[in-house]
Formats: structure tokens, C-alpha cells, sequence
């Protein structure tokens, strides 16, 4: 994700992995399978761990066809198994994706049917068994195998969609940049399905963020090692941090959100490290020193810019006015309102929320005589 390559990178470093290289929006990596076992389960930061399995030149179709048939991918998908091509092309020779995926699973196909008297596996769009990343940059192909499935922002611990929430990564990221300690409490005064407030807790405790994820890509590939990954997984749980955590609580003024937040909350156990109230942040006094705010206001997409504006004029005066001594950070995809809080940003970031582009401002809030511009 763009943003997390330094933590990224570090984690995977932590994780074993090797030769740690950091590209745009992604980090290359070395490791055997147990990293790549390691990295889905523990990367907070990380969307998806791909494995590139060949890599070649080509100046048209004809030899990207004549490449990939070079590679027997019999020995990689079973004949009973389903596949699907993801494309990604940044090329003036090869200008649509789609074309490229085709030329991909024309020879895929090819070699099977050669092999099995015009037997071939499936392609499946929804839940393939085998997903394969083709990526071209001009003339250079590098075809890998996706270990992770599915996208690894679903932790596995959010039963049904909730309306907007916060991505997972995007908040165990932000968390993770703002420098809080895992000791001070950490108040999200808006926070709807409590994502930035889950991913705390696991920070916090050392627990792996996928622990409650039942399927990762990696399981249907032949060499699946089942032993290894329970093993890891127990291991895992040694490492949980037990004894006190810190306060962890959250606001949100809409009943609806409140209620189910704190049913998902009870379900996960974690209700008791999770502080939850049904109330107005504009009306509400704070309950200590100091602490960090981390917080995803609404962006005001729907309503008027002037309404907006006032909404980000009172957290700003919120803040001044019960959060002295407190350290916030803001996440918005509304510039323009962000202004409106009317305090000095000492640092500033750019983040993505899926496809729209966040300010995620820091705000020391200081005491009595500094005051706030
Ligand atoms: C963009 S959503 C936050 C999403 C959240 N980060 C998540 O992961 O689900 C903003 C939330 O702010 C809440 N909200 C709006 N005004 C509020 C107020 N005055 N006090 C507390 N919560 C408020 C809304 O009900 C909504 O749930």
C-alpha cells in the first residue's frame, strides 16, 4: 500500500525474510516457504504476498505466447483445480490487460491439453483455487503465483460487511506511523465498526493479525505444508502478550453503528479490552492526561461543503477544548474541511482510503500556554 513500504519492509524483515528491496507500493523479498507462511499471517501492512515464478522479455504476442509456453504449468496447477489471470500492463506494445491475461491462459491451457489428451483445468473468477499475476512494464514480463488469495486486509475477523468501514491494513498502518506506544490510551471518537481500535488491540497484545483467517491461497498449492503452518501458528500464540493493555475506547453517535460494533466486539472476546460508547464526541469531556487520537472522520461526501466544514471546525475546537496534553491524527479524503480544524499540523502524510486520496495530519495538542494558531 502506498505509504507502508518502510513498515512493510520492516516487518518482513523482522518476519526472516532477505535481500528486503523497497519498489513502488510493493517490497521484493527472499525467503523459503516458512517466511511466506510468516509474512500472510503476521504482515499487518501487507495486501498480498506473490511469488514470481518466471520472468522473460517479449516485443509482441507471438513471443509472450512462445515464452509461456517454455513453462510446464502442469506440475504447478492439479488438472482438478481452477485457475484465474490478474494483469496488470504498463506497455505501448501491449496496450490492453485483458488481451495480455487471454494470451496468458491460451498457453496454460495449450500445455495441458497437449499433455492430457485435451484436458484442461478450469478458470473460476470468483474463488479460484490458482491465482496467477501477470505483471508487463514495456517488454518485461514477470508472471508470479499469488500465496495469499483473497486480500490480506481481510483479517478474518469482521463476519459481515459493514457500511464504509476502514480498510484493516490502512488502520494497522496508520497506528503503526503515528508513533503511539502500545502503553497510552488510544481514543477513536468516531469509530463506527471500531477497526482502528481492533487493530490496536492486536498491536498491542501481539497477536497476528490473520489469526482468524481460515483460508490463504498457499493451501491448495501441492506442496502445502499443513505441519508447518500449525506450528507456526501455535508458535504464534506464545508470543501473545498477556497482563495489562491500554486503554482502548471508542465513540460513535449512531446507534446502529454502536450496537453492532459492540456485538462484533463481545464476539471476538474483545469487549473487555474495548471500551465502546453511544455518544456525541462534540459533547463529551476526556478522562485523561494524555493519549492519542486516531480517528476517520466522515469525509462529507454526501453533504454540503459548508456543513462539512463547521463538522471539522468543532473537532478541531473539541480537541483544543478537552484534549490538551493529547496527541491526534486525523485521516480525511476532504482537504479542504481538514483546514478547518484550525490547528498546526506538525507532520502530514498521503494515504489512500481504496481509491481516494487521505490527508493523515498530526496534531500535538499542547497545554495552557502554547497556544493553537
Ligand atoms: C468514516 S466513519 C468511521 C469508520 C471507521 N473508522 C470504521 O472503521 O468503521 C465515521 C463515523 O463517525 C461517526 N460520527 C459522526 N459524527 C459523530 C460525532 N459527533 N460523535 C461521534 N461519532 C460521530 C459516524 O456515525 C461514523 O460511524
Amino acid at each position: 500500500m502506498s505509504g507502508f513500504e518502510n513498515l512493510l519492509a520492516e516487518e518482513i524483515s523482522n518476519l526472516g525474510g532477505s535481500q528486503i528491496e523497497m519498489l513502488n507500493r510493493a517490497v521484493s523479498f527472499e525467503g523459503d516457504i516458512e517466511v511466506l507462511y510468516q509474512v500472510n499471517l503476521w504482515a499487518r501492512t501487507a495486501i498480498r504476498v506473490i511469488q514470481p515464478i518466471l520472468e522473460f522479455k517479449a516485443h509482441n504476442e507471438t513471443v509472450l505466447y512462445k515464452r509461456l509456453r517454455r513453462y510446464d504449468w502442469t506440475n504447478l496447477i492439479p488438472l482438478d483445480k481452477t485457475f484465474k489471470i490478474n494483469s496488470n500492463v504498463h506497455s505501448e506494445v501491449f496496450t490492453h490487460s485483458k488481451y495480455v491475461a487471454l494470451k496468458t491462459k491460451d498457453a496454460i491451457v495449450d500445455t495441458f491439453r497437449e499433455k492430457y489428451n485435451g484436458e484442461r483445468p478450469n478458470i473460476e473468477l470468483e474463488n479460484p483455487d490458482f491465482l496467477l499475476d501477470v505483471h508487463c512494464n514495456k517488454v518485461d514480463f514477470v508472471i508470479s503465483i499469488d500465496s495469499s488469495g483473497e486480500s490480506l486486509h481481510k483479517r478474518g475477523y469482521r463476519q459481515k460487511e459493514r457500511r464504509a468501514p476502514l480498510n484493516e491494513t490502512l488502520a494497522a498502518g496508520m497506528i503503526m506511523l503515528s508513533g503511539w506506544d502500545k502503553k497510552m490510551p488510544l481514543l477513536d471518537p468516531m469509530c463506527g465498526s471500531g477497526t482502528i481500535l481492533i487493530e490496536a488491540l492486536l498491536i498491542a497484545r501481539n497477536i497476528p493479525p490473520r489469526f482468524n483467517r481460515t483460508h490463504f491461497a498457499f493451501m491448495n498449492w501441492p506442496e502445502y505444508n499443513d505441519e508447518l503452518w500449525r506450528t507456526i501458528k501455535l508458535k504464534s500464540l506464545a508470543t501473545v502478550k498477556e497482563g495489562p493493555v491500554p486503554l482502548l475506547f471508542g465513540f460513535d453517535i449512531d446507534p446502529d453503528e454502536y450496537a453492532q460494533t459492540k456485538k462484533l466486539l463481545k464476539s471476538l472476546d474483545m469487549d473487555t479490552y474495548i471500551d465502546l460508547h453511544k455518544i456525541d464526541f462534540f459533547s463529551h469531556e476526556c478522562i485523561s492526561e494524555s493519549g492519542f487520537i486516531i480517528t476517520n472522520p466522515p469525509y462529507g461526501l454526501r453533504i454540503e461543503q459548508d456543513d462539512i466544514n463547521d463538522f471539522y471546525k468543532n473537532i478541531g475546537d473539541t480537541f483544543k477544548k478537552h484534549y490538551q496534553g493529547w496527541t491526534a491524527w486525523v485521516l480525511s479524503g476532504n482537504k479542504e474541511a481538514l483546514k478547518f480544524l484550525g490547528l498546526r499540523t506538525s507532520k502530514k502524510m498521503t494515504l489512500y482510503n481504496g481509491a481516494i486520496e487521505c490527508k493523515y495530519h498530526r496534531y500535538d495538542l499542547y497545554r495552557g500556554s502554547k497556544k493553537q494558531p
